[in-house]
């Protein structure tokens, strides 16, 4: 299993035949270097409804015919834009032909640009070639992260850009509750209020937790 970061929020998924982008958001993002029209997914899975997640899912959808994975406020606003989609909630698990996505609770907000609601924001454990991968979703530190431990994570990727989401500090609390084999720093440097120092957070990880932190540029992958 190949785990890419795009950028911002967003990753791609990739083992022998399937792959998956989660929140892929790269035009208008400066510091993304991959050309949407370079993925071909067969499915999109979305934490929440903001734009810096949404992202260019319609496009490359459209192109792919990939099936959106959100909750049903998302899928339903997608589907206004013809794009294809399998509603779910949090809590909720379902199995799909690349694996498992189960979506657990992110505390944040979640409404498209335009304001139209887009239900509850959220985390993603995602069960693919062998891995279990957990996306926190843009979410502020809580103690049921505790609870998702039991999915045995392999790589979590949380949020530390603070402003918008949990910052370092209340990031690396998470991993301790998480307790993943492995961690990677994201929704950090993409706009002014949220640069934070990546290194400096993975060195605390390496000191501090049990985890093996990855500071991925953009573009850069993980082989799992
Ligand atoms: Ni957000
Ligand atoms: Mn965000």
């Amino acid at each position: 299993m190949k785990l890419t970061f795009l950028g911002h929020a967003g990753v791609r998924l990739q083992d022998a035949e399937h792959e998956v982008l989660i929140d892929p958001f790269l035009t208008g993002n400066s510091l993304a270097v991959t050309d949407p029209a370079s993925l071909s997914p067969s499915h999109i899975v979305l934490t929440h409804a903001h734009g810096d997640h949404v992202g260019d899912t319609v496009a490359i959808a459209k192109r792919s015919g990939a099936t959106v994975i959100a909750a049903v406020e998302v899928v339903g606003r997608l589907a206004v834009d013809g794009v294809d989609g399998v509603g779910m909630n949090v809590g909720g698990g379902a199995d799909f032909p690349f694996g498992r996505v189960t979506f657990t609770p992110a505390w944040h907000s979640s409404s498209f640009p335009d304001g139209t609601y887009g239900g509850t924001p959220m985390g993603v454990v995602l069960r693919m070639g062998g891995v279990t991968v957990f996306h926190a979703g843009d979410t502020a530190l809580f103690s049921d992260l505790a609870l998702v431990a039991r999915h045995d994570i392999d790589v979590a990727l949380v949020p530390i850009g603070d402003h918008f989401t949990m910052g370092p500090d209340d990031a690396l609390e998470a991993v301790r509750l998480l307790r993943p084999a492995r961690v990677v720093p994201v929704h950090y440097d993409t706009f002014p209020p949220i640069v934070q120092d990546a290194a400096a957070f993975a060195a605390r990880v390496s000191a501090e937790t049990d985890a093996e932190p990855h500071v991925l540029a953009p573009g850069q992958a993980l082989e799992l």
